[in-house]
C-alpha cells in the first residue's frame, strides 16, 4: 500500500481519497498565477488532494500545475484526487456534463476523481441523471449516492450531528475552512472571533509544541473528518502538512469540541435571504 493510501480514507464508491486536502479557493485580488505555483510547491510538500471548482476560475492553471509535475516525475495521473464541482448554473441534467467537459478541458485531464454539487438545496433535478429501475424509481436513494459532503466545519462549528448522521450512511465528512477560513474573501462575516487565536486551541498546540493550525487539522483527521487546509504560504503549506506525526489525548479532543458555538465564517447574503435557506439552524 502506497504513503498516499495510508493517510487515506475509502469512500463507499471504493475509492480512497486522501485525509488532507489543499483547498486553492484565494481572493479576487489573489494573481491566478500564484494558483499554479502553490499547487506545484503543495506537490512537492506531499499533498496529493487538490480542492477547486468551475466557480473558482482557477482551473486552468491547476491543470498547468499537475500536468508539469506529472511531466517532470514527481507525480502520475492516479496520485493525484482532484475534486471539481458543478455550479448552480449547470444544474439541470443536461447541463451537468457541459461543466464537467468544461473543467476537464481546463484541467487537461481525462477524468475527475469527485465532483461535487456546489449548491446541494438543488440536488432534486439531478436525480433524473440517476439509475432507476423498471418502475421509474431511482434504484438509490439520492443520500446512497452521495461519496462525501464538504461543509464548513472547524471547532467553533463542529458539525457533530451531521458527522454523526454521516457515519450512520457511510458517507465522508470533508471540511472547509478547517483553519476558520481568515481568507479576507469578500463575503466572509467580519465580526466573528478569529479561530486559529481562540485561547484553548492555542493552550492544547502549546502543550503539544505544535501550532493552532496544526491542532485544528489533527482534531479533524481524528474524527475521521477530511479536512482541508488553503494556504499559498510554503512555510504554512508545510506546517499545515505536518499533522500525522502526534496524537491529541481524548481530554483534548473534549475540549475542542466545547467550543463549538455555531459560528459560520461563510454566510452568503444572497443566499441567507431565502426563506428556505438551512444554514441558519444550529447544527
Ligand atoms: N465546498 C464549498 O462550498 C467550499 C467553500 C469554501 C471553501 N472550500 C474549499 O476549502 C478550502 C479551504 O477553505 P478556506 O480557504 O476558506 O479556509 P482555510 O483553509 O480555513 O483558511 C485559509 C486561510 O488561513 C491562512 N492559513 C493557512 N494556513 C495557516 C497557518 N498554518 N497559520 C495561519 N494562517 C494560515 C491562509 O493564508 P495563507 O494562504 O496566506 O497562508 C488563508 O488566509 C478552500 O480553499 C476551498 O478549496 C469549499
Amino acid at each position: 500500500m502506497s504513503s498516499v493510501k495510508l493517510c487515506s480514507v475509502k469512500l463507499n464508491d471504493g475509492f480512497f481519497m486522501p485525509m488532507l486536502g489543499f483547498g486553492t479557493s484565494a481572493p479576487n485580488k489573489v494573481a491566478k498565477s500564484e494558483v499554479e505555483e502553490a499547487v506545484m510547491k503543495a506537490i512537492d510538500v506531499g499533498y496529493r488532494h487538490f480542492d477547486s471548482a468551475y466557480l473558482y476560475l482557477n482551473e486552468e492553471e491547476i491543470g498547468r500545475a499537475i500536468q508539469k509535475k506529472i511531466a517532470d516525475g514527481s507525480v502520475k495521473r492516479e496520485d493525484v484526487f482532484y475534486t471539481s464541482k458543478v455550479w448552480g448554473t449547470f444544474l439541470r441534467p443536461e447541463l451537468v456534463r457541459t461543466s464537467l467537459e468544461i473543467s476537464l478541458r481546463k484541467l487537461q485531464l481525462n477524468y475527475v476523481d469527485l465532483y461535487l454539487i456546489r449548491i446541494p438545496v438543488l440536488l432534486k433535478p439531478g436525480e433524473e441523471l440517476f439509475p432507476k429501475d423498471e418502475h421509474g424509481e431511482l434504484i438509490f436513494d439520492t443520500v446512497d449516492l452521495c461519496a462525501t459532503w464538504e461543509v464548513e466545519c472547524h471547532p467553533y462549528l463542529n458539525q457533530s450531528k451531521l458527522l454523526e448522521f454521516c457515519k450512520s450512511q457511510d458517507i465522508v465528512l470533508t471540511a472547509y475552512a478547517a483553519l476558520g477560513s481568515n481568507s479576507g474573501k469578500e463575503w466572509l462575516s467580519k465580526n466573528n472571533p478569529v479561530l486559529l487565536e481562540d485561547p484553548v486551541l492555542s493552550a492544547i498546540a502549546a502543550r503539544h509544541r505544535r501550532t493552532p493550525a496544526q491542532v485544528a487539522l489533527r482534531y479533524q483527521l481524528q474524527r475521521g473528518v477530511v479536512a482541508l487546509a488553503k494556504s499559498f504560504n510554503e512555510e504554512r503549506m508545510r506546517e499545515n502538512f505536518q499533522v500525522r506525526d502526534f496524537q491529541l489525548t481524548p481530554d483534548d479532543m473534549e475540549s475542542l469540541d466545547s467550543l463549538n458555538r455555531n459560528i459560520r465564517y461563510f454566510v452568503d447574503p444572497l443566499f441567507s435571504r431565502h426563506p428556505d435557506f438551512p444554514f441558519s439552524d444550529e447544527c
